[in-house]
């Protein structure tokens, strides 16, 4: 093997706002596998992460929940903590961005951009609440698209037509916090000058950013890049801009710099436990050796590939060496949607399927492009049940007993196949291409080819048919060994996805953990453990189960409704029970028919519009609701004395009091 490097990677900061959902855990997992798999190769390869603490939407959350923002921060971090434990996330060090290493750090940062003159002051006019006497982001004032009209529309752009505009463009614009009118204040802000580091991105991101994205990119420079402003006025959580008063630091100026934070943290721990020594400077100097690679989702690439290079330059630190961008992820199709339950947080499938299972699926999609990923629940079960249980797992439990009934569960002396367990020694160049690539879905390809061919093996020699002539025992044990083999160089390329899995086929196999060259030094006259069950197939009810937990109330906007009416005006209305003598269609009228209702005593003709649910035989002697003291109504058909009430969303699904309800013509509905 090469040199042994020194690779640092992070992943996005989840916003403490609110707790990680399947979609956080799409870059979680792959950063992790990646991870994984760099130091299985013997690398050595530091992964951090923390918590994205600060911002507007931190502040109104801790404030509605009656909390001070750092309360809110603690506990939501710690939920993130817990997922990441639950999933496997292998980090090194996780913290929050509100923490002293990060102070520390931003306030560094910002002395040498300033010092090095890549910082301006500017007078800039925004939107201002004065009723919560704050400035208000973009995206906290609606009102109507100045350039298509749409109806409640975000400050910053159009979801209907796509418009971009500033928030006082739009018409009526209201304050989301408040519901007034925002007016227009001035402020002095500082701004980090971009614009100054074109050429270098130019020259940087076409070798450290993928060629999807390097399009993109191209898009971007057309445009021109604007000074970023990296203020915001009080009141604001974040950090306080040394040497000034009411200004703090944008959440995204410091949140990268949480990178930075999260590992000076690990060096000094590591340093303090006297332990493996980490060096900040090997890591961020202008001139370090190592390298670094961030992990990111495709929404956030400008502030990765444009903004930090460039701040990282503009400050003298070292540029990354990679950005790798992955896609969104869609459930069954579909954006994730609480209505739907495929809004599934961590916690929540966690509570109800294996970890493994959705690390598995998503390395199966993962690629190094940046397209969007799907979960389709009915394709998750499946594919787990057939590859990894049906295929892998399978191999192991085929073998197993048959080990430990014929030779006391020792391993044979020799391979049946030397030249079969050789090629699967040999793939061992290509899967690791493609995880160095970020291409899982290739390697997962190719692992599950080779389980295939095990299992043709094992279905070549029948060893349960061998098993039945004494004779043949030894037979037996070598087809066994072979076979166990052979699952275990599968556990080895597979470790980086499934953890878990592996630790219990470890377990089995009673040695020490698999390392990466455990694929190539097969297994022999060495004793297993017991063979318990390594991996169940995925039991579809709990994944059920976590849908119908996962749904919660509407992801619509509220309804709008008619003019509120008071109890008296309700009251007005005379609503009574009627028969339906006879029915009929309308000649002409293809939605309505014609009832005849006897109301006890008083008979009425009524057109009713229920056409598209229900034949007019159908409905003579059934009872009806009917509004009895409503205008009669001249149509084109006639006159309507009354109106029915139904209830339903329509088309065929309209529906009508109760048949059995026991109520009689004339009685009054209260
Ligand atoms: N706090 C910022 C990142 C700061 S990094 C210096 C942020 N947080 S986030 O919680 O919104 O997202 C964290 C990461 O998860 C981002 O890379 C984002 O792209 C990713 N994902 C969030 N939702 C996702 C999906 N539905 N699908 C895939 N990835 C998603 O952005
Ligand atoms: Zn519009």
């Amino acid at each position: 093997m090469a040199d042994p490097r020194d690779i640092l990677v992070t992943s996005a900061l989840p916003y403490a706002s609110g707790p990680l959902h399947l979609g956080h855990l799409v870059e979680y997992t792959q950063t992790d596998i990646w991870v994984r798999f760099q130091r299985m190769r013997g690398h050595r390869c530091i992964y951090v992460c923390a918590s994205d603490a600060h911002g507007t939407p931190t502040m109104m959350r801790a404030d509605e929940a009656g909390v001070a923002p750092e309360t809110l921060v603690a506990e939501v971090a710690g939920g993130h903590r817990k997922d990441f434990e639950r999933f496997r996330i292998s980090v090194d060090n996780y913290q929050t961005t509100h923490s002293a290493e990060n102070l520390e750090l931003t306030r560094e940062m910002y002395r040498r951009l300033k010092e090095n003159g890549h910082i301006d002051r500017r007078v800039i006019t925004q939107a201002y609440d004065d009723e919560r006497r704050m400035f208000l982001p973009d995206r906290y004032v609606r009102g109507e698209c100045p350039s298509c009209g749409a109806a409640d529309q975000y400050g910053d752009s159009c979801e209907v037509c796509g418009a971009t505009y500033a928030p006082m463009d739009l018409k009526n614009p209201v304050s989301v916090v408040s519901g007034t009118t925002p007016s227009l204040r001035e402020s002095e802000h500082f701004f980090f000058r971009l614009s100054a580091f074109e050429e270098e991105l130019r020259a940087w991101v076409p070798e450290h950013v993928d060629a999807a994205m390097v399009r993109k990119l191209e898009e971007w420079f057309r445009a021109g890049l604007k000074d970023w402003d990296i203020s915001r006025d009080k009141p604001y959580f974040g950090f306080e801009i040394p040497g000034e008063t009411g200004k703090y630091f944008y959440v995204w100026f410091d949140a990268p710099i949480g990178y930075m934070a999260s590992f000076l943290q690990l060096c000094r721990q590591s340093a303090a436990a006297g332990s493996e020594t980490l060096d900040f400077d090997d890591y961020w100097a202008a001139n370090a050796k190592t390298e670094l690679y961030h992990f990111i989702g495709k929404d956030i690439v400008y502030f990765h590939t444009l903004f930090w290079p460039s701040v990282l330059s503009g400050a003298g630190y070292r540029k990354p060496s990679g950005v790798f961008v992955h896609g969104f992820l869609t459930v069954d199709g579909k954006k994730m949607s609480k209505r739907r339950g495929t809004f599934i947080m961590a916690s929540t499938y966690a509570k109800h399927l294996d970890p493994d299972y959705l690390r598995y699926y998503f390395a199966a999609k993962l690629s190094k492009s940046a397209d969007d990923i799907d979960l389709n629940l009915d394709d998750f079960i499946a594919r787990l049940n057939s590859d990894l249980v049906g295929k892998v797992v399978n191999i192991a439990s085929r073998c197993a007993g048959f080990i430990h009934r014929h030779n006391g569960g020792l391993l044979g002396e020799t391979l049946h196949d030397e030249e079969l367990y050789r090629s699967f020694a040999d793939a061992a160049q290509q899967i690791e291409a493609d995880y160095e690539q970020r291409d899982y879905s290739r390697a997962l390809k190719r692992i599950i080819a080779l389980a295939d061919r095990a299992n043709r093996y094992i279905d070549g020699e029948k060893p349960w048919i061998l098993a039945k002539d004494p004779q043949q025992s030894q037979r037996v044990v070598d087809v066994c060994t072979q076979g166990i083999n052979l699952f275990r160089s599968l556990m080895v390329y597979l470790k980086p996805v499934v953890p878990g899995l592996a630790e219990r086929a470890e377990e089995f196999l009673n040695g020490a953990p698999l390392a990466w060259s455990d694929a190539g030094t097969p297994l022999l006259d060495h004793r297993l453990r017991r063979f318990r069950s390594l991996l169940e197939r995925v039991p579809p009810k709990e994944v059920q189960a976590m849908v119908d937990e996962s749904r919660t109330g509407p992801d619509t906007p509220k309804p709008t409704y008619k003019d509120e009416i008071d109890i008296e005006q309700f009251a007005r209305v005379d609503m009574r029970i009627a028969r339906v003598i006879e029915a009929g269609y309308v000649e002409g009228a293809d939605r309505l028919l014609k009832l005849r209702l006897d109301l006890g005593g008083d008979e009425r003709e009524v057109f009713a519009g229920i056409r598209s649910a229900y034949r007019p035989e159908d409905l003579v002697e059934r009872l009806v609701v009917v509004v009895a003291n409503l205008k009669p109504r001249k149509m084109r058909f006639g006159t309507s004395q009354g109106m029915i009430l139904a209830s339903g969303p329509g088309g065929s699904d309209i529906f009508l009091l109760s048949p059995d309800s026991g109520a009689k013509p004339g009685m009054k509905v209260t």
